[in-house]
């Protein structure tokens, strides 16, 4: 079994470079199936969820390589439209393969998609566009299978802004006759980023990165290379194990307006942000100061996807905060964890009240899901003595070479082996 050993309270200084954006690159993946030619994707994060991906794409038919800091796929071909199987089912993203393969074959037949436990996560939303598009799905011996004579372009108002909802509709969209509209769209870059790269195929889309996207164009086969944008998380949760440890980095980025909703909550907690085009840095001088209310929200709102980094952050900081998850019900895994390390949370309806430690102390804990494990590893690199973290696999689906990047800061961080 692996483990990662953490011996905190060092402090981390210096330059990082930000890997490419799990969740921008995991609809551009999807994408790529759409494109019958060879699809490019530079800049593409060396993670486990990115392998289960593209693994169901071989099962399929398509030819996958990496190049240096990039990955190709031809899907040119393909044998196959069954999206099943453990690596379908243990990745969210395959869900996205159900639009993308309605919109070339007009067939489908899925597994319900994985992902980490944070919630029901179901796909009623995802299933309910489809349909009104005019597929056929039903759901048979636990298995979606999704049947079409011809999607027809519709409007479409989402009852929440899914992110994942947001971007089948957009790839089933590249299929559709006539006009598709979102409304209600999500709003995040990860969909501006998918957007992109589907226009560099070809097609037509407004309103990318508003809450309505117009689809009206589809994709021309064609060879496409598309760099994907920088990991806005990762850059967050790098910037809140330097908040920890009073550290100084640098993080070197591709797109600067993607942190909105992110430097915000730093400011406040009395972070120093300086922010260009392609960097921010981020210096911790005092000790952190608590945030008396913050939420999850979907973009340009603070996201879920740091709420856990942000916890371990304010469990030392001066004073009382508040955290209310407004996205994924079970994403408070990590206070257990946190408690064992001497953090004082408690939680209620969906809120987190935490009274900010002096400091944390080492402990050994199990990642449950990947931003809490990273989370875990923030608390760590905190805390007095030595950190356990159990089941790393969780943090290495989005986060590429976690313990390299944060020992080059300084800090002292290794993957060990245990019976
Ligand atoms: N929802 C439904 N029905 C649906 C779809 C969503 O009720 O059919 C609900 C969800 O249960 C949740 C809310 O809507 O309460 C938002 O879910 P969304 O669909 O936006 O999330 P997702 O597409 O499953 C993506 C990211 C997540 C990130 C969320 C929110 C990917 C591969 N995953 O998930 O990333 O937390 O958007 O921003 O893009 C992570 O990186 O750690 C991660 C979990």
């Amino acid at each position: 079994m692996h483990i990662y050993n953490i011996y905190g309270g060092r402090r981390l200084r210096g330059e990082l470079y930000i890997q490419g954006s799990k969740n921008a690159v995991i609809p551009l993946i999807a994408a790529a199936l759409l494109n019958k030619d060879v699809t490019i994707i530079d800049n593409c994060p060396q993670i486990s969820d990115v392998y289960r991906m593209t693994d169901v794409l071989t099962r399929i038919g398509c030819i996958v390589h990496r190049e240096e800091g990039a990955i190709v796929i031809d899907a040119s071909q393909i044998h196959s439209n069954m999206i099943y199987g453990q690596c379908a089912r243990s990745v969210r993203g395959s869900v996205l393969y159900m639009g993308a393969l309605l919109a070339r074959c007009g067939y489908a037949v899925m597994d319900f998609p994985g992902g980490c436990h944070i919630g029901k996560r179901p796909v009623d939303y995802h299933i309910d566009a489809l349909r009104k598009m005019g597929a056929d799905i039903s759901i048979e011996e636990n298995r979606i299978v999704c049947k079409s004579r011809g999607l027809k372009g519709c409007v479409i108002r989402l009852p929440f802004p899914s992110v994942g909802a947001t971007e089948n509709i957009i790839l089933a969209g590249m299929g559709a006759c006539g006009i598709t509209v979102i409304e209600n769209a999500a709003r995040e870059p990860e969909i501006t980023e998918l957007c992109r790269m589907l226009s560099k195929m070809g097609a037509r889309i407004d309103g990318a990165g508003t809450q309505t996207i117009r689809i009206s164009g589809r994709i021309v086969p064609r060879e496409v290379r598309y760099s994907v944008m920088s990991d806005r998380i990762a850059a967050g949760t790098y910037a809140c194990a330097a908040a920890v440890t009073g550290g100084d980095i640098y993080c070197l980025i591709n797109r600067n307006d993607a942190m909105t909703g992110i430097v915000d909550i730093f400011r406040s907690m009395g972070l120093n942000i300086d922010y260009g085009n392609d960097y921010i840095r981020v210096s911790a001088h005092r000790r952190i100061k608590a945030l008396s209310y913050v939420r999850t929200e979907p973009y340009p709102g603070f996201p879920t996807d740091m709420q856990s980094q942000l916890m371990s952050v304010l469990s030392v900081a001066d004073g009382n905060s508040v955290i209310e998850e407004n996205i994924f019900e079970n994403r408070f895994h990590i206070v257990d964890e946190l408690l064992k390390m001497g953090a004082d949370i408690h939680t209620e309806n969906g809120r987190a009240y935490i009274k900010g430690v002096p400091a944390l102390s080492g402990s050994e804990l199990y990642a449950k899901d990947l931003r809490g494990g990273a989370a875990l590893i923030i608390a760590g690199l905190s805390s007095e003595g030595r950190t356990v973290v159990y089941d790393p696999g969780y943090i290495d689906r989005g986060y590429e070479n976690i313990a390299h990047n944060i020992n080059m800061l300084g800090g002292n961080i290794h993957l060990a082996q245990t019976e």
